[in-house]
């Protein structure tokens, strides 16, 4: 089978979240589907979710009488497995288990035509492991969907080390046609967007054992400097700790237990707990009735200075500049070698990945370092740190500056890298290796976790807009300051810092 057209069968195995989404989305592309569960009272469920969200789309207006009773027409509830037999895609979203999975599809092959693909939604499993159980592993491919299916654009199309090329080429045809954004890949643990995500939870695990700031202070910054949609608490408590926490343990196990993946303690405590967050009413936020959200902490206003002496390059942070000029503060340029900011006496940097207080120590001056913002002008919050000994008024100077350009201040203890630089480097140092490794290219990459994750810029675009070799530097001071091998730099990394090459090309690069 070279292509699958709407005349094509689709049968879809699980009716939970995931299965009732993947099977909406096959309807909607105008195909014949068959939904089956092994629980008849799971597969009425299922049913009635997709009835009600054509439901929905009715009220708002997006799809007339006419399309709801033509897709629900077209899905037909599978009484056993031999309903399948005609299908030419069968698409599994059962129990994340090797064993049941691979069972069931056995079971599943014997029955469907001899061209027909078997795809399996799984999240974590190795496509190459449930393959080799079964007959035909070159039929058999992942298709990763991303909850809810049909709202999120990402399709990885997860090739085992059997699959036929051509399989995975009709799949990647039919989750275009199907409207979707598919990206190849190979089948390795967590694929793309499962392990690329791995620091954004990680980091904020390791910020908040650290005792950087509470879970709201760095939500915020995350979402108000960071740009990123969520959060990662509140992200981590909308997944489900249960479910997060089993990825990282899965992912850790898969890579040998590399400490680049190592799951986060305080995490396993919440899910010993029970406070598997928004489903069980409690994870690091309280869901209850009378729940307080608590708000991030924020600096007290402080007096704006009236003069900044810019010296040498700010990089990223450059339109700092711009914008205290246009809060009516005098800027002033000096040449120097590094970039850095100095206002009455106080000396304030970009974070390299070393505290204010190593900084402070080593005599580079600097007393206050800030954080990455994904856009400076547009960021309504900037997290900075104060050094230990730094002098009296530090934190007054650095905050009233910002506060100046129209920020918030956050003030956080004095982490190594802060929170926004210290996630942006770990994932572009896992997006590096996932490049190098032959996971996918630097696009695809880029491209899955902006459309399958949500994030404000892709992991290597973004460590392009910083430079690599700073994003390099960073992690050599991360690396330094822990001493783990945690902050290792990917050798990509390393090889695109020393040559000074991005890691797009400057028109293809992935927004
Ligand atoms: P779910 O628990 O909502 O649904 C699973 C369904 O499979 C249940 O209705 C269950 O009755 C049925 N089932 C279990 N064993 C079966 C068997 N042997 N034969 C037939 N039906 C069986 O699970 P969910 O969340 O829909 O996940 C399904 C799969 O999709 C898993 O592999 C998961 O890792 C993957 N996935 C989940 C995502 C998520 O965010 N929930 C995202 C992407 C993938």
């Amino acid at each position: 089978m070279n292509a699958l057209t709407p005349h094509h069968q689709i049968a879809v195995i699980g009716a939970g979240a995931m299965g009732s989404g993947i099977a909406q989305v096959a309807l909607n592309a105008g195909h014949r589907v068959v939904l089956y569960d092994a629980a008849p009272a799971a597969l009425e469920r299922g049913i009635a979710s997709i009835d009600s969200a054509y439901r929905r789309l009715l009220e708002k207006g997006k799809i007339d009488a006419a399309a709801h009773a033509d897709r629900m027409g077209r899905l037909q509830q599978a009484a056993s497995l031999a309903d399948l037999a005609g299908a030419a895609l069968v698409i599994e979203a059962i129990v994340e288990n090797l064993d049941i999975k691979a069972t069931l599809l056995r079971e599943v092959e014997a029955l469907v035509g001899d061209d027909a693909i078997i795809a399996t939604n799984t999240s974590s499993l190795s496509v190459t492991a449930i393959a080799a159980r079964l007959r035909r592993p070159a039929q058999v491919a992942g298709l990763h969907f991303f909850n809810p299916a049909p709202v999120l654009p990402l399709v990885e199309i997860v090739s085992g080390k059997a699959t036929l090329p051509a399989v995975a080429d009709t799949l990647f045809a039919a989750a275009l046609a199907w409207g979707k954004t598919p990206v190849r890949c190979a089948s390795t643990p967590g694929f793309i967007v499962n392990r690329v995500a791995r620091p954004f939870y990680g980091e904020a695990l390791r910020l908040l054992n650290e005792r950087a700031a509470d879970v709201a202070t760095l939500d915020a910054i995350l979402r108000d400097c960071g740009g990123f949609r969520m959060g990662a608490f509140e992200l981590m408590d909308m997944i489900g700790h249960d479910v997060n926490y089993a990825v990282t343990a899965s992912v850790y196990d898969a890579m040998s237990q590399d400490p680049r993946y190592k799951p986060s303690l305080l995490q396993k405590e919440l899910v010993d707990a029970g406070w598997l967050g928004r489903k069980s009413g409690k994870g690091f936020y309280d869901y209850g009735p009378d729940a307080v959200r608590p708000a991030p902490r924020s600096a007290a206003p402080a007096p704006a200075p009236r003069e900044v002496i810019v010296e040498g390059d700010l990089g990223v942070a450059s339109p700092l500049a711009r914008l205290a000029r246009n809060a009516g503060i005098t800027v002033h340029q000096a040449d120097s070698e590094t970039g850095r900011l100095r206002i009455d006496g106080v000396t304030l940097a970009l974070t390299d990945g070393r505290t204010a207080t190593q900084r402070l120590a080593v005599g580079d001056g600097v007393a206050v370092v800030f954080d990455l913002a994904l856009d400076y002008v547009a960021a309504g919050t900037v997290a900075i740190a104060v050094a230990d000994g730094a002098p009296a008024g530090a934190l007054d100077t650095a905050t009233g500056f910002f506060q100046a350009l129209g920020k918030q201040v956050v003030v956080i203890d004095d982490v190594a890298g802060l929170v926004v630089m210290r996630t942006v480097a770990m994932l572009a140092n896992e997006a590096a290796d996932v490049v190098q490794q032959g996971v996918t290219n630097a696009i695809d990459t880029d491209l899955a976790m902006v459309k399958g994750v949500n994030y404000p810029r892709g992991p290597l675009a973004w460590a392009d807009a910083v430079t690599p070799a700073f994003v390099q530097r960073v992690l050599a001071n991360l690396a330094a300051t822990y001493g783990e091998d945690r902050y290792r730099s990917a050798p990509l990394l390393l090889r695109r810092a020393l040559t000074q090459q991005p890691f797009h090309a400057v028109q293809e690069a992935a927004q």
